[in-house]
């Protein structure tokens, strides 16, 4: 069988991986050289990944019989729908199912519409004066989103990004004026207060399979202080659950997923492929901060090396919409991922410089590497403007998991700037705590 995985970063190397652990064979379609896909790939183009028309002429020219899409700007181009017009069989959603992630007003209507728990309250507006009125109705208390894709930037939080009524409405205004997130409008949302988890699922349009929990941490510097970034590193634990969770939130956040799915079926958006919810579990039960239509990136990084069944049998079921006759397993291990990004990256990235990994040594401390947004030229790697790579530690418990991780990262150097708390057993009771006074 030839499978293509479309995108080219860590998520991408993970689920090739995943994918060559089957006898299928890899073909890859990115815009950058990972150095690890190209490695495992058949073959590979380098592209635009967002080109429809490219995609399509590549996958029938290589005669692909399964399509995975990793990121999210693909999907929202058209590709998994282009390829089945072709009937080439893709595991990632239809620009239609994937406005789950796309449009935040489309998600956050289809919630309330279908009366889907763990809604907030929100309001999307293209005047300012009216998102002002809603802004002060929310005494301030208010996270400012662009309706579509920014890459992760777009968000604006009260406390975080801006500490007045009037600097959120300044902030909406932008979003309006200079249509941030490809429309005319904004979303204002009520602020929800508490511990982020990510549910990642597994899904054949009208069933869902939850993998294990994962804890992604957005911001830059130890300590969760400094900008936003598209994410510094993860971790979970064997049980599937977080340190600071219940079994009943967890089962809270899948039934929230598995309502999704539904309403967008009633919709006439069947989803099939891999959905991703960003939850936040606060005093008063899961709530949704976003979904997303893939894996999460680092997440992915966390659940695929634990999966013990076939991932290409599981893409298989949800195109063909048998996931609930099929038995899906994961070790249960814990995991510490951790990124290595380029000085300066989430203020500004120092691009072009060297970057050394010893991949044996990191092979021989038992831990996993996963490139990311990275040039490969004459066998020496070069940081993009991106996150270079990722390291992955699994073992019994987390500690021991960030400690295979640390010892893995010696192996790395250059001029880079790693989050070392990810996993640590300090940060790890800071959010036990912290959600044990959210609970009273
Ligand atoms: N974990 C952040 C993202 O994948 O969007």
């Amino acid at each position: 069988m030839r499978v293509l995985v479309v995108g080219g970063g860590a998520r991408e190397h993970a689920i090739c991986n995943a994918i060559s652990e089957s006898d299928a064979e890899l073909y890859s379609f990115m815009k950058n050289a990972n150095p690890g896909i190209k490695r495992m790939a058949k073959d590979y183009m380098l592209h635009d990944e967002r080109d429809v028309e490219k995609v399509l002429s590549y996958a029938l020219d290589k005669k692909i019989d399964l399509v995975v899409i990793g990121p999210e700007a693909p999907e929202e181009a058209g590709v998994a729908d282009a390829l089945q017009k072709h009937s080439i069989p893709v595991a990632s959603p239809t620009k239609a199912a994937a406005e789950i992630e796309t449009n935040k007003e489309f998600m956050r209507s289809l919630m309330e519409k279908h009366s889907i728990p763990g809604n907030v309250r929100c309001r999307a507006f293209s005047s300012v004066d009216m998102a002002q009125e809603f802004i002060e109705m929310l005494d301030g208390e208010v996270a400012v989103k662009p309706l579509g894709l920014t890459g992760g930037k777009g968000v604006k939080l009260a406390g975080d990004h801006f500490h007045t009524i009037r600097e959120a409405v300044a902030y909406a205004g932008e979003v309006i004026e200079r249509e941030i997130g490809g429309a005319h409008k904004v979303l204002i949302e009520e602020k929800i207060v508490g511990e982020e988890f990510t549910l990642q699922a597994f899904c054949d349009g009208s069933t869902i399979y939850p993998m294990p929990s994962v804890q992604d941490h957005k911001r830059l510097l130890p300590g969760d202080r400094g900008p936003n970034t598209g994410g510094m590193g993860s971790y979970s634990h064997r049980s599937g659950l977080l340190p600071f969770m219940q079994p009943s939130d967890y089962e809270e956040a899948a039934t929230i997923l598995q309502k999704i799915i539904e309403a967008l079926k009633r919709e006439g958006r069947e989803y099939r492929g891999t959905i991703y919810g960003q939850f936040m579990l606060t005093g008063d039960g899961v709530k949704v901060v976003e979904i997303n239509a893939r894996f999460g990136d680092p997440e992915a990084m966390n659940v695929l090396p634990l999966l013990k069944t076939n991932f290409v049998d599981i893409c298989m079921a949800m195109v063909e919409g048998s996931l609930s006759r099929k038995r899906i397993a994961f070790d249960k291990k814990s995991t510490v991922c951790k990124y290595v990004v380029p000085q300066g990256y989430g203020v500004k990235s120092e691009a072009g410089k060297e970057i050394r990994v010893d991949e044996e040594a990191i092979q021989r401390a038992g831990g996993l590497l996963f490139y990311a947004s990275v040039n490969e030229e004459n066998g020496k790697i070069y940081t993009t403007t991106s996150r270079s790579l990722a390291v992955v530690g699994i073992a019994d418990e987390i500690t021991e998991a960030e400690i295979i991780c640390e010892r893995c990262l010696q192996h790395v150097s250059g001029d880079i700037f790693i989050r070392h708390d990810i996993g640590t057993q300090e940060l790890l009771e800071r959010r036990i705590s912290h959600m044990a006074m959210l609970r009273g």
